[in-house]
C-alpha cells in the first residue's frame, strides 16, 4: 500500500523496525503516524515475510484489519507514508487486494548471468586454495544452466561446486542442477520424472505429433535462440486412455535433453498451507526457476467442476486454471507444457481458445502401422530382436481383423501383452531349463485372448472423442 503524495525525493527510512510481533510493530507504525515530530516527515514501514501473520490459513483476521485501517488512515491524511512488505511468498489476503501494489522481482537475466559467472570465475581463479579450469566456454555452459536461479542459489551451487574438491570445472556444471532439483523437491508440488534412456524413436506411430515436437527442439538451443526463434508455449494432448499421451511427454523431454517437471493438480488443491491459487503460482514460479524445461499437467481437467454444475469450492478450481492461462498466454520462459486430457468435456472453453496452446492434438487408437512400430518398440524394450518374432501377424492379431471393425488394441494393451507373453516364455523356461525356446508367436496367441479391449468396450465414448476431435484438435497419427 503505498500513498506517497507528498514526498519529495525518496522517503527515508526513520525507524529500522525489527519486531518480532506484528502486533506490537502495528502499535508502532501507529504511534508514529500520529506523533507530531514525523507529521511532516515521509515514512516508510517495512515488513518482512509476514505471511504466517497474515495470509495463512489460520492467520489472524485481525492483523489483514489494522493493515487495512492503516492504509486508509495514510490516504485519508494525505501523509507521505508507505508500507513495504518483502516476502519471496506471499498470498495477499482478499481484503488487502485494493489495497496493495505488487512489484515483482524478476530473476537475475541471461546477461545478468553471463556477468556474475564471469565476475566469481575471476575472483576464484585469483584464489591460491581453488584450482580453477578457466575458460570462455565453460563459463558459457555455467551461465546456462543458472537461468532461473537467483544470485544467492547460484552463488550456493558455485560454492558447492568448489568446497567438495576445491576444483571447479566442467564436472560442476551437474551442481547448478543439483541446486535446481533441490528447488523442485522443496516446493512439493512438482516431481522430477526420470526420463533415462527414452527418445521420441520411443513413441510408435502419432507421426504428426513427433513431428511437429522434433521441429520445435531448435527453440531452445542457443543457436535457435540467437537467431530468434521463440520458445513454442506448449501442446495440449487428448484421446483414447493408453494411447501414449502420457508416454509422449517423457519421450520429449527426454529427446530434448529437457527436465521433465510434473505438476500433480490434485496437490495444488489439497495441500493445507496456503491457498490454491498461490500454489499454481508458486508451482509456475519453480518451472520457470528450472527453465528450460517441460512441465507436464498430466490430465488437466482433474479437479475442475463440470461445466454448468453447481461449483462447489466457490470457484477456486475456475480461478487456479486461470491463473495458469494467463501465464500461458504472456509466458516468455523457455517452459514448454506439456498438458493430456482425458475428459474433453470438462474442459472450460477458454482453455481451447487461441493463444493458449500452439497445438491441441488428438490420439487415436493405433492403426495397423502404427501397431507395428509400438510392438516393434516394445519387442526391443525387452530385449528381444523384433526380427525373430512374426511383428505381421501380431499386428493382425491385435486389430480389426481379429476383433472386428473399429477395434484395435491400444499401445498400452499391446505392452502389456508383451509383458504377458514374456511371462509365459519365462515359466516354461523355469520348467524346461536353458533349451526352452526363447519368446515367440505360440506365447502371444497364448495370451492374446486374455483381456476385452478396452475400445469394445468404450467404443461410443471414443466415437464421441472423435466427433470432438474433428472440430478441435489436430490428429496426431499420419495415418497407417
Ligand atoms: N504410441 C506408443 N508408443 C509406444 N508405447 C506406447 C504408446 N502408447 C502407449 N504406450 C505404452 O503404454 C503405456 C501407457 O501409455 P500412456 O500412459 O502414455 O497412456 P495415456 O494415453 O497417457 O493413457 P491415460 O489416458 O490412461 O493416461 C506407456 O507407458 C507405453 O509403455
Ligand atoms: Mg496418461
Amino acid at each position: 500500500m503505498s500513498t506517497n503524495r507528498g514526498a519529495s525525493g525518496p522517503a527515508a527510512l526513520d525507524s529500522k523496525l525489527a519486531l518480532a510481533d506484528l502486533a506490537a510493530a502495528l502499535e508502532t507504525f501507529e504511534q508514529l503516524l500520529q506523533s507530531k515530530q514525523s507529521a511532516h516527515k515521509g515514512l516508510i514501514f517495512v515488513l518482512l515475510d509476514p505471511g504466517v501473520y497474515i495470509s495463512d490459513r489460520n492467520a489472524n483476521p485481525i492483523y489483514a484489519r489494522k493493515l487495512r485501517d492503516l492504509a486508509i488512515r495514510i490516504r485519508g491524511e494525505d501523509r507521505a507514508a508507505s508500507c513495504l512488505i518483502l516476502s519471496p511468498h506471499f498470498a495477499i489476503p482478499r481484503e488487502l487486494e485494493r489495497e496493495v501494489t505488487v512489484m515483482d522481482f524478476p530473476l537475475p537475466s541471461r546477461e545478468e548471468i553471463a556477468v556474475y559467472v564471469d565476475r566469481v570465475f575471476a575472483k576464484l581463479a585469483r584464489s591460491t586454495a581453488v584450482t580453477v579450469t578457466d575458460g570462455a566456454a565453460l563459463r558459457a555452459r555455467f551461465a546456462e544452466a543458472a537461468v532461473g536461479l537467483t544470485f544467492a542459489e547460484i552463488r550456493n551451487a558455485l560454492s558447492y561446486a568448489v568446497v567438495d574438491d576445491l576444483r571447479l570445472d566442467d564436472r560442476d556444471v551437474s551442481n547448478v542442477f543439483r541446486q535446481k532439483r533441490q528447488i523442485v523437491r522443496k516446493s512439493g508440488l512438482l516431481d522430477f520424472i526420470e526420463t533415462l534412456g527414452l527418445s521420441l524413436d520411443d513413441v510408435g506411430g502419432l507421426g504428426g505429433l513427433k513431428q511437429w515436437l522434433s521441429r520445435r527442439r531448435v527453440a531452445f538451443s542457443p543457436a535457435g535462440r540467437d537467431f530468434g526463434v521463440q520458445a513454442p508455449k506448449g501442446v495440449l494432448v487428448t484421446g483414447v486412455p493408453g494411447c501414449g499421451k502420457s508416454w509422449s511427454a517423457k519421450c520429449v523431454a527426454a529427446s530434448w535433453s529437457l527436465p521433465l517437471l510434473k505438476l500433480d493438480m490434485g496437490r495444488i488443491y489439497s495441500s493445507l498451507v496456503g491457498s490454491s491459487e498461490e500454489h499454481m503460482r508458486h508451482a509456475i514460479q519453480v518451472a520457470e526457476a528450472v527453465a528450460p524445461c517441460v512441465l507436464w499437467l498430466d490430465e488437466i481437467e482433474k479437479g475442475l467442476p463440470r461445466p454448468g454444475a453447481h461449483i462447489g469450492d466457490n470457484g477456486v478450481s475456475l480461478r487456479v486454471l486461470g491463473t495458469f492461462l494467463t501465464w500461458m498466454q504472456e509466458k516468455e520462459s523457455s517452459v514448454f507444457v506439456f498438458a493430456t486430457a482425458n475428459q474433453i468435456d470438462l474442459l472450460p472453453p477458454e482453455i481451447l481458445r487461441k493463444g493458449r496452446f500452439d497445438e491441441i492434438f488428438f490420439v487415436d487408437l493405433p492403426g495397423d502401422a502404427e501397431r507395428r512400430e509400438i510392438l516393434d518398440i516394445h519387442v526391443r524394450r525387452s530385449g528381444r530382436d523384433p526380427a525373430t518374432i512374426d511383428l505381421d501377424r501380431l499386428v493382425a492379431l491385435s486389430g480389426p481383423e481379429t476383433h472386428g471393425p473399429e477395434i484395435a488394441l491400444t499401445g498400452a494393451e499391446l505392452a502389456a501383452w508383451i509383458n504377458e507373453a514374456m511371462i509365459n516364455a519365462f515359466h516354461r523356461r523355469l520348467q524346461l531349463g536353458e533349451a526352452a525356446p526363447d519368446i515367440g508367436l505360440e506365447d502371444f496367441e497364448a495370451t492374446a485372448h486374455g483381456t476385452v479391449p478396452l475400445a469394445r468396450l468404450r467404443l461410443e465414448d471414443i466415437a464421441a472423442l472423435r466427433h470432438w476431435a474433428q472440430g478441435h484438435a489436430v490428429r496426431a497419427s499420419t495415418g497407417g
